[in-house]
């Protein structure tokens, strides 16, 4: 496979840092969440994105007509004092997560374009280019007793630390996972 590029079926995975393609990718995560019944804190009507987003790695998957179906990132991080999504990842309570390390996160797939492997493949490259980048953790958080858990536990991830969000006005048990990448082998997820 060449790094940051894969077909899967009709699908084409490549590693973007277009901003015209990334402002898509942006819209893809608030209509995807929003289907999902969630609005993301400080997202505008049609996008969502943070600072992290310039800073990030990031993939797209294409279907057949070249839209863009799904999309994911990917943040490198050599110490705890700055990281995305502050209130998820805790300097405090990563302390035992071994450095540098990665965290996976906007994940997104379109409803229209589940089950076809996307999110498989989009773990798969992201694990593959962490360790490429010689990350020796990944990170992930996930909303408890999702199919997303799930899979991340299937695929070996361990928890480091639960903690809860409001959502909607909704109390929403969310946990920290981590990949210990030395275990990992390339393209074998
Ligand atoms: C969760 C999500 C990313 C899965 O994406 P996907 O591309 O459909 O997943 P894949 O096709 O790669 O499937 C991965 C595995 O999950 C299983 N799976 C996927 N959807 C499933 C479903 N609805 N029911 C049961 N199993 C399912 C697949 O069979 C596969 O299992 P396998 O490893 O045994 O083969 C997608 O549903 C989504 O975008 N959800 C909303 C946003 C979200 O939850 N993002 C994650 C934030 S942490």
């Amino acid at each position: 496979m060449q790094s940051g590029r894969a077909r899967i079926g009709d699908y084409c995975i490549e590693e973007t840092s277009d901003f015209i393609v990334l402002k898509q990718a942006f819209e893809l995560r608030l209509t995807t969440w929003k289907t999902e019944g969630y609005q993301p804190e400080g997202s505008t009507a049609v996008e969502w994105s943070d600072d992290w987003d310039k800073r990030a790695r990031h993939w797209i998957a294409r279907a057949g007509n070249e839209r863009i179906v799904a999309a994911a990132r990917m943040t490198f991080h050599e110490s705890l004092s700055n990281l995305p999504d502050r209130i998820t990842f805790i300097p405090e309570r990563l302390g035992g997560c071994v450095l540098p390390f990665v965290i996976l996160s906007r994940l997104v797939v379109s409803p229209d374009h589940r089950r076809h492997g996307l999110c498989k493949l989009l773990d798969r490259i992201r694990i593959d280019a962490a360790i490429e980048m010689g990350a020796k953790t990944a990170l992930g958080s996930v909303r408890q007793n999702l199919l997303r858990e799930a899979m991340l536990r299937k695929g070996g991830w361990k928890d480091v630390y639960e903690l809860g969000h409001s959502m909607l006005g909704q109390h929403v048990p969310c946990v920290v996972l981590a990949l210990d990448l030395a275990n990992v082998n390339r393209g074998l997820l």
